[in-house]
């Protein structure tokens, strides 16, 4: 597979190994994502690097049909009969970000968490996104907040002036999350960055929300799960527009010129081929491209329309 593509999969990485002891992030962005979804309904849902499944509880019971895509095809099969117990109406897609293997004007809803510190080419994926995502659809990005109160204060120490351009940051990749192994992106971004690229692209920013103000374990360790969990509801509260905490969330609405869209209810009246976006033909296990000839392979539970 090609590098330009963090593949968790050639570094045989278990995601959910990651969430064991972080409850009190996991709460913090449960907070920001059943905020931000309350009183959100519709049909089609897609979850983008959803990996296993975290998230699923705060989307599953409002939208009808909901799709994870991840590079990942090993988590994907790892935890399909977790996440099918849990919400049957979950389909799991080895899937590029890039490439997204569905017809335009899909998707009323879509959330991206932890994901965009992997996603080297911001505009490509955001108009590719914008391009499956119907008019007025509600879209949720998190990012690493490159300005945080933290380097800020490493930068203050070391007179490092340039914590405040807009570019991104490579963050040092030791004990992240799917980066321990050298050449993985690891980006932190300026968050106008980002809204400068995602309003571009089309998405009006609605509502914004500063995450996981107490990511420090000392505190942890001290306070416990259930104190710093109601601590940081109230930080999220005072503080849910600056820019100091680690993670930031965005909740935006895209604008459409081409507004047509159609309502379908199963899975292959959504899908296309994700090289060349022709009509795909399927057989019980085998999906073949009209156009490019492309074949793609339900690898047991999980369609493989991985390409780069
Ligand atoms: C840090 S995990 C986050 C998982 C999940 N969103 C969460 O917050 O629990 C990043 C995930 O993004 C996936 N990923 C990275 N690059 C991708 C891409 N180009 N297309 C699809 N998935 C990608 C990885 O396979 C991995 O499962
Ligand atoms: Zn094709």
């Amino acid at each position: 597979m090609s590098k330009r593509v963090t593949d968790y999969d050639t570094y045989n990485y278990d995601y959910s190994q990651y969430w064991k002891n972080r409850e009190y992030e996991n709460n913090a962005e449960h907070i920001v994502l059943k905020s931000f979804l309350k009183n959100q309904q519709g049909n089609w849902f897609i979850d983008i690097g959803g990996s296993y499944g975290r998230l699923t509880d705060t989307y599953a019971n409002k939208f009808k049909n909901c799709v994870i895509i991840d590079y990942s095809l090993k988590t994907l099969k790892r935890n399909y009969p977790t996440v099918k117990s849990l919400s049957p109406n979950i389909t799991l897609i080895a899937a590029n970000a890039y490439k997204i293997p569905f017809r335009d004007n899909t998707f009323d809803g879509g959330l991206m968490v932890r994901v965009l510190h992997h996603i080297k080419r911001q505009k490509e994926y955001f108009s590719e996104l914008s391009r499956v995502l119907k008019d007025d659809s509600i879209y949720i990005q998190e990012f690493a907040n490159k300005i945080h109160l933290k380097a800020r204060i490493r930068a203050i120490l070391k007179m490092d002036r340039t914590l405040f351009n807009r570019e991104p940051y490579q963050q040092p990749t030791i004990n992240l999350e799917g980066a321990k192994h050298s050449g993985v992106s690891f980006l932190n971004y300026h968050p106008q960055y980002i809204i400068n690229i995602i309003e571009k692209c089309g998405f009006d920013i609605e509502e914004r929300q500063g995450c996981s103000y107490l990511r420090i374990p000392i505190l942890k360790k001290i306070l416990g799960t259930k104190i710093i969990t109601g601590m940081e509801k109230i930080l999220q509260k005072l503080f849910s527009n600056s820019n100091l905490p680690p993670s930031i969330f965005l909740k935006t609405e895209l604008e459409k010129e081409r507004k047509d869209s159609k309502e379908y209810n199963s899975l292959e009246e959504i899908l296309l081929c994700p090289n060349c976006k022709g009509e795909m033909s399927f057989g019980e296990n085998i999906a073949i491209c009209n156009n490019c000839h492309k074949e793609y392979i339900k690898d047991g539970n999980i369609w493989d329309f991985r390409v780069d």
